[in-house]
């Protein structure tokens, strides 16, 4: 854990958030390389479950919205977990979580001389984030407002919206990308679990007879979209839910449950979930047609019949996923003897710097107006960055440490001889002599961007 997070602030994927005020709790900011690495990943998910997909439409739905929806969802009622506090350490857990998170007093290595904990009886603590909507300043409850703790409600209350407009026959999805903001009881390990975070959700509407076979079908869909950008097979697993750990959504007799995406980080004694699909059967729909007093039924033309879809529900963490690939792209190797380089090997899709120009000489001008010249006319098509403040060598190092693809070098015999540069493949570290003119096409075909 330690060298991944001083890997992300010396390099500027990760930095922690309000750093010059000492840091706010939990709450971190992507710095350069971390904003295009989740950029990354969030577009490769658009681009899979969206653009690549006939069924599927997207959305971007605001994160306030009306306090009756999250009624309507049973998260007033039922978002809660279950908070104890130590009464001698002052320290407060989620009950379901101590075995993993014990009470420090109880771990304590002076355990023998402390005060034993003291826990209270578990009560239960509303996740929701509760503000106040309007310049009125009033104690009452009258402009409560909520910052949505899933991007999914979003999605439900939309659906009559995009049937109409997108005129999609079952089955469907939408997908949308968004924060989302949990108060956590014990929010941590980096990025894991944080309190704004961002979501990637699908709801996929079917018919009902059809959810159990799609619910499978999502489940395979999603595994293998970790692992076509790259992810360790070894990593990854697949764990449906206990019964007593269904969200209230997923408890109905009608749904196949939920199943987890999980991922063995190296910081963490279990698989953690990246992603659950769930079968919601009708429960949002059902709940928000009460709610509203709105028919969010769907006519199926071929039976002539109004029904209320069922939806399959893959939820993904752009956070999480991003922090996943990261820390499963992170090579350690030996080049030579005694001579070690860290390497992130980034799916072409995901690296955040797609080519690194690098002149050889960086006060000869030839050299470097073909190397600047290079990098624009690249850049139009993929991120290009130029370095020519170290040795080649450091500089190769450098763009290792990041992920970099591809390496450019641009030499004296580039401007003297053969109108060529050296093009160095991070992983092999073999390098190709490219015609100038050919590089643009011959990075677009190995990077597939
Ligand atoms: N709409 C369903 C839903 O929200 P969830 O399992 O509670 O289901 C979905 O959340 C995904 O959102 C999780 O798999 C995880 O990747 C991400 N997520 C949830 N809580 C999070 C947190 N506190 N910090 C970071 N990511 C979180």
């Amino acid at each position: 854990m330690e060298e991944i997070v001083s890997l992300c602030k010396r390099r500027g994927f990760v930095f922690q958030s309000s750093e010059i005020y000492g840091g706010f709790a939990s709450c971190w900011d992507y710095g350069p390389l971390g904003a295009e690495l989740k950029r990354n990943v969030k577009n490769a998910w658009w681009r899979a479950v969206v653009q690549e997909r006939d069924d599927m439409v997207g959305l971007d739905s605001s994160i306030l919205m009306h306090p009756k929806i999250w009624e309507a969802s049973g998260h007033i009622a039922t978002f809660n977990d279950p908070l104890v506090d130590c009464k001698t350490c002052k320290s407060r857990f989620r009950a379901d979580h101590l075995d993993t998170t014990p009470c420090p007093q109880k771990s304590s290595k002076m355990a023998g001389q402390a005060e034993p904990c003291a826990l209270t009886e578990a009560r239960l603590f509303n996740l929701m984030f509760k503000t106040h909507v309007g310049p009125v300043d009033r104690d009452d409850d009258s402009n409560v407002a909520y910052l949505r703790p899933e991007t999914a409600q979003g999605i439900f209350v939309n659906f009559p919206n995009v049937l109409t407009t997108s005129r999609k026959k079952l089955p469907f999805g939408i997908a949308q990308i968004g924060k989302a903001f949990r108060n956590e009881i014990t929010p941590g390990n980096f990025t894991f679990r944080t309190r704004e975070f961002e979501q990637m959700e699908i709801e996929y509407f079917c018919r009902p007879e059809d959810a159990p076979r799609l619910h499978e079908e999502w489940i395979q869909a999603r595994y293998q979209w970790y692992l076509d950008l790259g992810m360790k097979r070894e990593n990854l697993s697949l764990r449906p839910h206990e019964k007593d750990e269904l969200a209230h959504y997923a408890q109905s007799a009608e749904s196949t449950g939920t199943t987890d995406i999980e991922y063995q980080f190296p910081f963490m004694d279990k698989p953690a979930e990246l992603e659950g699909i769930a079968n919601r059967a009708d429960f949002d729909l059902s709940q928000h047609a009460k709610f509203s007093g709105q028919k969010l039924t769907y006519f199926d033309q071929a039976n002539n019949e109004h029904i209320t879809p069922y939806v399959i529900e893959p939820s993904a963490g752009a956070d999480r996923a991003t922090l996943a690939f990261l820390v499963d792209a992170y090579h350690e190797e030996e080049v030579k003897e005694g001579d070690t380089r860290v390497v992130l090997k980034f799916h072409p899709q995901l690296a955040p710097v797609k080519v690194a120009i690098l002149p050889l000489a960086k006060n000869k001008a030839p050299i470097v107006e073909v190397a600047q010249r290079l990098r624009g006319d690249l850049a139009k098509k993929m991120v290009a960055q130029y370095d020519d403040t170290a040795g080649i060598g450091k500089l190769y190092r450098r763009q290792d440490e990041i992920g970099t693809p591809y390496c450019v070098t641009v030499d004296f015999d580039t401007v003297e001889k053969d109108n060529a540069v050296t093009v160095r493949d991070r992983d092999t570290m073999q390098q190709e002599r490219i015609a100038l003119d050919q590089v643009k096409n011959y990075l677009l075909d190995k990077l597939d961007v």
